[in-house]
């Protein structure tokens, strides 16, 4: 064996014992006449000492040419501390080493292998198998692995079959560009990388599988953000013979478990809200729901005062800050140069002071009475010692802008606690978004998404207004899963098809194999997908998904460890029918 005990575990009751390390060196300090040396594993640090009386001169001089990250293996008896490190578990004994044998020597690392790391993020990614050895992300991985196994076992537990599904497939239509894999053995012809296992997970109910799980890869071609990888991890589920409901009692059952096991937080009943009322109340699909802020329409009270912004707007929305007055005049004006950034796009941002002594003050004073500006108030539930904010203009853009406001205003007040959970169910989202450019519309969730059924009839007529069984579960405002109940009748799925633009030659040929499928007898079925690297993260306090992959991309979708995507050469091409495409 090459060690007999890790790095994180030697305590007091080992004094006095023989034992042999194995690990990186972290850290040496020469006082002249001893030499100290931190070294590491997966585990922790364990103090190794070398003296010059106690130690060889061979040995002594070995301990002198240790440099960081060197892999050793130490061998010695265990001794207690003179200064001891009460904070970490191995900080009362340390190592008086009697043999030192240098496993590997390593070349100075890129940057320091510490939590406080001089190592900026692009050089950490080049280096991301060093940037590991760091306790951060060698915590956050053990984090994921931890999530994933609870998953496992609780819906194996339920009765879920873990059942895999190819990766080379023909597109799956989720919203986002496919990546595409050239077939050598049927040239021209070309895969594509599965954006999500829907159209299998379908068939597996045709098949008879009532209850599946897997967690798989998906891979979307798409622009990246924090949240957001070109390749990332589905937990992907789906029943047969269930509503919405019994699908969303099922997962919130999912999210409990892993809130109760992982942060001892115990959740019941998860708040449920539509579409609807998530846009009107909070201008987000996924609000977050740890602080209140919601929004109160001001239009109908507002207009026709003589204050020309208003009068010409469609819609004036706003909300109130909690203690809010406490922000300066000039804060103020940098939340209304905030709001009129180009990514933003509102074009000016109207104030209440709600005082303390009641009184007001606002910017437009001169437009509207007190009464008028208590109205205000008391629609936008402010209290004294708060600050209402105001946008105005087309109702949708005016919704997005305040939702964007809301969010940032709650960063600067560190009201989105990393450490309090707020899960959401939203539900009844329409069933299609009109593409102004293509002038057509497409599925907002998928196009194997059922409409409900009250709304069938109004697919003829007013295919905007159908919402569908669709819903997402929100968590502290990201959205970590979504799914819906699908459509198991082969004429209405044919139908939908048409609504999205497909003739029905196009859809036999791009969906033939699931309409075909459900010509023989399919259930009624529905499921969910989570987000696994996002429901990592958050659970871990975070929001980059990044942070929780052990081999992540960057935002250009690049792979700076292995250089990728990368050339490949000609002959490669060639086998592959696609030297035409090579510039
Ligand atoms: P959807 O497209 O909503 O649904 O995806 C499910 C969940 O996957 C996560 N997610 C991502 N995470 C990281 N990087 C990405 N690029 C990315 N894209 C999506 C989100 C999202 O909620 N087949 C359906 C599910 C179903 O209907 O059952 C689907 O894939 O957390």
């Amino acid at each position: 064996m090459l060690r007999t005990h890790n790095c994180g575990e030697l305590k007091s009751s080992d004094i006095n014992k023989m034992v042999t390390l194995a690990g990186w060196v972290q850290k040496k300090r020469d006082k002249g006449f001893i030499i100290w040396v931190d070294i590491r594993d997966r585990y922790g640090i364990t103090q190794l000492i070398f003296d010059e009386k106690r130690s060889t001169k061979k040995l002594y001089d070995k301990a002198k040419n240790l440099s960081r990250e060197d892999v050793v293996q130490v061998s010695g008896k265990v001794i207690e501390r003179e200064s001891k490190n009460i904070d970490i578990q191995t900080g009362r004994v340390e190592l008086l080493v009697e043999k030192l044998n240098i496993l590997n020597k390593s070349e100075i690392p890129p940057f320091t292998i510490e939590d406080n790391t001089d190592g900026g993020e692009e050089l950490r990614m080049e280096y991301r198998y060093l940037d590991i050895r760091r306790a951060e992300i060698r915590e956050n991985l053990i984090f994921r692995h931890d999530v994933t196994m609870k998953v496992r076992n609780y819906l194996s537990k339920k009765g879920f079959i873990d059942i895999e599904t190819p990766y080379l497939i023909k597109s799956t239509p989720e919203g986002a560009r496919d990546f595409i894999v050239p077939s050598r053995m049927n040239q021209g012809e070309f895969y594509a990388l599965p954006q999500s296992p829907q159209t299998f997970k379908q068939l597996l109910m045709v098949g008879g599988i009532d209850r599946y799980f897997q967690i798989v890869k998906c891979f979307r071609d798409e622009d990246l953000r924090a949240d957001r990888q070109p390749e990332f991890t589905q937990i992907d589920c789906e029943m047969s013979f269930v509503n919405q409901d019994d699908v969303l009692n099922e997962f919130e059952g999912l999210i409990s478990h892993l809130l109760l096991k992982l942060k001892n937080i115990k959740l019941n009943n998860f708040p449920r809200m539509t579409y609807d009322e998530a846009m009107k109340n909070y201008g987000s699909d996924k609000p977050d729901i740890r602080f209140e802020m919601k929004f109160g329409d001001l239009t109908s009270i507002s207009k026709g005062k003589g204050f020309n912004v208003f009068d010409s707007e469609e819609s004036i929305i706003g909300f109130s800050i909690k203690n809010g007055n406490s922000i300066s005049r000039k804060d103020i004006d940098g939340w209304t140069n905030w709001v009129k950034q180009p990514q933003i796009g509102a074009k000016g941002l109207v104030w209440v002071r709600y005082n303390d002594n009641k009184t007001l003050k606002s910017s437009v004073d001169k437009f509207y009475s007190h009464d008028e500006l208590i109205d205000w108030v008391k629609i936008t539930h402010a209290e004294p010692g708060d600050l209402i904010f105001i946008l105005s203009g087309d109702y949708k853009k005016t919704l997005k802008q305040l939702g964007d406001l809301r969010l940032a205003i709650a960063e600067k007040l560190s009201l989105r606690d990393p450490n309090i959970f707020a899960p959401l169910w939203v539900t009844d989202f329409p069933l299609l978004e009109w593409d102004n450019e293509l002038k057509r519309f497409h599925a907002m969730h998928h196009p194997f998404t059922s409409p409900k059924e009250e709304d069938i009839e109004l697919l003829k007529t007013a295919p905007e207004k159908v919402k569908a069984n669709a819903y997402d579960l929100v968590l502290n405002g990201n959205e970590i899963g979504g799914g819906s109940i699908r459509i198991h009748n082969s004429n209405l799925q044919k139908q939908i098809f048409n609504l999205l633009g497909f003739t029905d030659k196009e859809a036999r040929k791009q969906f033939g194999f699931l309409m075909g499928a459900f010509k023989y007898g399919a259930p009624p079925h529905g499921g969910i997908a989570f987000g696994l690297d996002r429901l990592v993260a958050i659970l871990g306090g975070k929001e980059t998904i990044r942070d929780f992959i052990a081999f992540p991309k960057n935002n250009s979708g690049r792979d700076v460890m292995i250089d990728s995507p990368s050339s490949i050469i000609k002959p490669q091409l060639d086998e592959l029918g696609l030297s035409i495409v090579k510039k």
